[in-house]
């Protein structure tokens, strides 16, 4: 008797703890997600008169979801259209209480727009806020939070990305679950970018990463990127300095945001574009691009479209890599990937950024066992901004010598053989 109500009430007690160790159970963002959102190149700008080409418009996001595709960058694996914030009229509907998009600069509606993006491929991306308003004022969920999650799914929404202004920080570690909660309820997938560990870092409190990745498929650590390299710089360090606390609980289904790409902006140069990409990969970032895709250089263009800088960031294992090193100004960044070898020695990539703006490129030696690889058969190394350079096999005790320009980044590949 008591057997079989053991056996029972254990059954249900792994459920339980499988259900809680498996995570956010909506089967998406496998691999970091890819894609473009308005925010960093053009904010919050709604005069379309003026800025016709710029404002935050129906025209804008199809613009872009055309550019994706032609562009090739599609084909790279861009893939979400995300609207940031001020897309909103500044009241909700007098009769139904749902939220309306700006009527003159979303004259046909949401959903002609999803179906537009959709019909290109792409996945249709959305901003909301937790709080009473988005950052910019507009209105936000938390009064009507079902009606919303219901209306994100009319719209045909692939991916939310939920901020925390005007909310009160205490409340976010109920309010974000709940709505998760409600946009699954919705029985329409959308990814669920949250916004609550940033808010919590900013008022000195520590986020619940557990929970984060049960609820939420990524979430943004840390400020706001800005167009510049000292900002860029400021993330980087933030996420190399808290690595032990951050970096266990990026993985397949659950990823740290360090925010957008800036490559194709004003701030940064060639090999500053060069660093962020490789970094990002490093990080297993999410790869949000947010630029004019008519107006990024070829050679920018090229960096955006790297296959083998793009397949370190979308590696299978989804294991976010680390800064390991730093040695004259120069870091080393590493990141475990595939192939693994039969006896269970991973492929590495490693990136070395120069943090020394003292004018000439700067050549520095590492043995590979300094680096950390410790296969017994060597690496096969190959440079990944520079299918031309062929590096061949190096040994543990082999000198790996490498010359990075001021403020840039060489980034290479270590197969374990
Ligand atoms: C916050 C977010 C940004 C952007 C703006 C919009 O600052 O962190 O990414 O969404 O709000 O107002």
């Amino acid at each position: 008797m008591y057997g079989t109500w053991g056996v029972f009430l254990g059954g249900i007690l792994l459920l339980q703890v499988l259900q809680l160790s498996m995570g956010l159970d909506n089967g998406l963002a496998l691999k970091p997600p890819m894609g473009w959102m308005s925010w960093e190149r053009f904010r919050c700008i709604t005069d379309c008169k003026l800025y016709p080409d710029e404002c935050i418009s129906e025209q804008l996001f199809q613009r872009h979801a055309d550019l994706l595709v032609s562009e090739g960058y599609a084909d790279a694996g861009y893939e979400y259209v995300i609207i940031d914030d001020c897309w909103l009229e500044k009241n909700r509907d007098n009769d139904t209480q749902k939220l309306v998009a700006d009527r003159k600069r979303f004259p046909n509606g949401l959903n002609a727009l999803s179906d537009h993006i959709h019909k290109q491929g792409l996945k249709f991306g959305l901003y909301q806020d937790y709080g009473t308003n988005t950052c910019a004022g507009y209105p936000g969920v938390i009064k009507h939070m079902k009606l919303d999650a219901q209306t994100f799914a009319e719209w045909d929404v692939d991916y939310v990305k939920l901020d925390g202004c005007y909310a009160n920080i205490s409340d976010m570690a109920t309010g974000y679950p709940e709505f998760g909660r409600l946009l699954n309820e919705t029985g329409r997938p959308m990814v669920y970018s949250c916004s609550w560990p940033a808010y919590q870092e900013d008022a000195g409190e520590m986020p619940d990463y557990e929970s984060l990745k049960q609820h939420c498929n990524l979430w943004r650590n840390w400020d706001d990127i800005d167009d510049s390299l000292e900002s860029l710089m400021q993330i980087m360090d933030y996420f190399a300095k808290n690595q032990d606390r951050i970096q266990p609980h990026g993985g397949p289904g659950h990823w740290n945001d360090p925010d957008m790409l800036l490559l194709g902006n004003y701030g940064l140069s060639y090999d500053q574009s060069k660093l962020q990409m490789a970094i990002w990969s490093i990080m297993a970032a999410p790869l949000i691009m947010s630029n004019d895709l008519a107006a990024v250089r070829p050679e920018i263009k090229d960096i955006l479209q790297n296959r083998a800088v793009i397949a370190v960031d979308q590696d299978e294992l989804g294991i976010q890599g680390r800064r390991v090193l730093s040695r004259n100004q120069i870091e080393v960044w590493k990141r475990p990937i595939t192939p693994v070898t039969k006896s269970g020695h991973h492929s590495y990539a490693v990136a070395f950024v120069s943090r020394r703006d003292d004018g000439a490129p700067y050549s520095i030696p590492f043995t590979v066992n300094e680096l950390g690889l410790r296969n017994p058969k060597g690496y096969n190394v190959q440079d990944l901004y520079d299918a031309s350079n062929k590096l061949g096999v190096f040994q543990s005790d082999s000198q790996f010598i490498t010359r990075v320009n001021p403020n840039g980044v060489t980034f290479y590949k270590f197969t374990a053989l």
